[in-house]
């Protein structure tokens, strides 16, 4: 397991799913653990959780489409661990349909949270890490950044264009000992998905491992990524996804 003692780590979409799994994975390992989301009530939850575990968490709302909001967060986090070494920008949401049917609001949107609300995050939580010597970016991306789905056409541009911003993020980085990743993880069983992810459900039997992922499995990779001993991975886009994107079709029939 990794050591983050002494450590701050900053976690966005921190209120449920896989940033709450995050949050409470960082600080088993010794990390105080700032917790944003929009969701003021719920990132707290996950603080509550976080301390009742016996570690040490803030709680903050944040509006990661809101440049100030991302800057008041920064400031907030290192006021109260007086350091910032790892973030993981995962806030994000969803919006089913093809091109013919996401209005364009509802493209807006996505690129507003899951991509422009990343490149903000970067440029706030950048400072800090360079003023504790260098850390690590880790974005969540999305199985479906790596290839798309026809009926998440918003979705799936959105997360594309992370992998983009984070190799880019990665080679402008790297001199400061900054190190950027995207994690892609195929379904997730989190309220966002909406649907049926018990074993035997169809979006289950899409994954090739026959089921969905759990979000205690992502923190394991994203506390990985985010650790010194993955310090020569950078401008990576690493899929978990039970085989989803390997493989043309989900299972062999002979
Ligand atoms: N669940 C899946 O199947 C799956 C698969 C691949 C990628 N992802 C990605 O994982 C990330 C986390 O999603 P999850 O599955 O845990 O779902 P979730 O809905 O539980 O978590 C997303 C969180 O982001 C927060 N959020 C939304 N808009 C925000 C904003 N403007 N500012 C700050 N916070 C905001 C929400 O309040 C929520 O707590 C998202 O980026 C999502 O796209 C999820």
């Amino acid at each position: 397991m990794q050591d983050y003692t002494g450590k701050a780590v900053l976690v966005t979409g921190a209120g449920g799913g896989i940033g709450r799994a995050a949050a409470l994975a960082f600080a088993a390992r010794g990390a105080a653990v700032a917790c944003a989301d929009i969701d003021a009530a719920a990132a707290g939850e996950t603080a509550a959780q976080v301390e009742a575990a016996g570690g040490r968490a803030l709680a903050r709302a944040v509006d990661v489409r809101d440049e100030s909001s991302n800057l008041a967060l920064v400031e907030a986090a290192e006021a109260a661990f007086g350091r910032l070494d790892a973030a993981f920008l995962n806030a994000g949401i969803l919006r089913r349909g093809g091109v013919m049917d996401t209005s364009p609001e509802d493209f807006d949107a996505l690129i507003a949270v899951n991509l422009k609300g990343v490149y903000l995050g970067m440029r706030a939580v950048v400072p800090a890490l360079r003023r504790a010597g260098g850390g690590a970016i880790v974005v969540t991306a999305s199985s479906v950044a790596l290839r798309a789905d026809a009926a998440l056409a918003g979705y799936s541009a959105s997360k594309h264009g992370l992998i983009g911003l984070v190799q880019a993020a990665a080679g402008e980085m790297a001199p400061w000992g900054i190190r950027v990743n995207a994690i892609c993880p195929g379904a997730v069983a989190t309220g966002m998905v909406g649907i049926d992810t018990s074993p035997g459900s169809p979006l289950a039997l899409l994954h090739p491992l026959g089921r969905v992922g759990q979000p205690s499995e992502i923190a394991e990779l994203v506390t990985f990524i985010a650790s010194d001993a993955a310090g020569f991975i950078t401008g990576a886009a690493l899929p978990i996804d039970g085989g989803l994107t390997a493989l043309t079709s989900p299972r062999f029939r002979g």
